[in-house]
């Protein structure tokens, strides 16, 4: 018997309600609308309230890809969260969203590939339906990264947002060509320093508790995101650009058959660069951006909702997503749309 396909049969997206623009972020640091919206294209971003945990974000995109997918979460065989904001250290988002959402007795469990995880998600989750273990699976990206930047550094907190975008994925016929296609995913952990967020309980020994550290803390004490921007920008343009030449060429596609890029929504000027690459105009590109901010895991499904629900999606084109995170992290999906 031959593998069997996998399928979004059930999308939904989710931003929490307070908005913050860049005016706002002009009182709180030295910058302006006009410098981060030339560098980044970012407009605004959306911030997770203080009585919501990134588990409620996930629950409430979680519902929405159900409904669509016209299933309840009994139906479901597996849960995979893709997090770097987790609401706990342990247990994992995964299993409190299960809880949440009312399930039981199938396997929950968290991934950590920071921007890149929805798009690692997607490569697990269909090698592990491919190989008949589950026949449908729940995976969602979700993320307060508000959370965890610290918010007096104009170099990082103009760039991140909150939200969550959640996909249903089923098995179908082995011979329908629609569907998902195929992963690339890479990692190097050699290029860790470039960007990253110290555990929050770090030191590692009962002895380092008492040398001093030197990692960045927030307002509210707790680790937060560090970056060297301009070394990440320069990484993560030639590494997007190699991973979308390497999925096409190992599926013996072309630029031009690729109907929609959906690229991770960092910085409008990476997607720029990937989006020439392919020799694609940018109104065949999934745009958020400017919107939501970087939203790390939660950005390629809820940009990919973004196509979907204003009704740009046809059965049978052919999508490309691709993400490049923290590690550094990076890699790409191909699929079939078959909704
Ligand atoms: C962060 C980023 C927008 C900065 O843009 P850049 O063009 O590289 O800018 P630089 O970091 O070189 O800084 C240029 C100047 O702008 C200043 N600057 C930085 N942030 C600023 C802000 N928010 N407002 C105004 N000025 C700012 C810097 O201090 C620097 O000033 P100087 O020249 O006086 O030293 C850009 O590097 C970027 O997007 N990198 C990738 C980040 C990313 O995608 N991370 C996630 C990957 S998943």
């Amino acid at each position: 018997m031959s593998n069997p396909s996998v399928h979004i049969t059930g999308i939904g997206g989710y931003l929490p309600e307070r908005i913050m623009t860049n005016a706002d972020l002009e009182k709180m640091v030295d910058t302006t609308d006009e410098w981060i919206a030339e560098r980044t294209g970012i407009r605004q971003r959306h911030i997770i309230a203080e009585d919501q945990m990134t588990s409620d974000l996930a629950v409430e995109a979680a519902k929405i890809a159900l409904a669509d997918a016209g299933i309840t979460i009994d139906e479901i065989d597996a849960l995979i969260v893709a997090t770097t904001t987790p609401d706990l250290i342990f247990p994992s988002t995964a299993t409190v969203v299960q809880s949440k959402l009312g399930g039981k007795d199938f396997p929950a469990w968290d991934i950590q590939a920071v921007c890149s995880g929805f798009v690692y998600g997607l490569a697990q989750a269909e090698g592990m339906m491919r190989g008949g273990m589950f026949k449908r699976v729940l995976l969602i990206g979700a993320e307060s990264m508000s959370r965890i930047v610290d918010w007096t550094d104009r170099g990082t907190c103009i760039l991140f947002g909150d939200g969550a975008g959640a996909v249903v994925l089923e098995a179908g016929e082995s011979d329908d060509a629609n569907g998902l296609i195929g992963s690339v995913l890479h990692a190097d952990g050699s290029y860790r320093d470039l960007l990253k967020a110290h555990h929050p309980h770090a030191p590692m020994t009962p002895e380092m508790h008492h040398e001093p550290v030197d990692f960045r803390i927030d307002s509210a004490g707790a680790a937060a995101v560090e970056m060297k921007g301009n070394e990440v920008f320069r990484v993560a343009v030639t590494k997007l650009g190699s991973v979308v030449n390497e999925i096409l060429a190992k599926h013996e596609l072309k630029d031009s058959d690729i109907d929609w890029l959906v690229p991770h929504q960092a910085n409008i000027r990476i997607i720029q660069a990937t989006a020439k690459k392919l020799k694609m105009d940018l109104n065949r590109v999934a745009l958020t951006v400017e919107k939501h901010g970087n939203t790390s895991s939660a950005s390629v499904p809820m940009a990919l909702n973004d196509l979907y629900v204003s009704g740009r999606l046809e059965k049978g084109q052919l999508i490309l997503l691709e993400a490049f995170a923290g590690g550094f992290a990076w890699g790409a999906n191909l699929l079939r749309w078959s909704k």
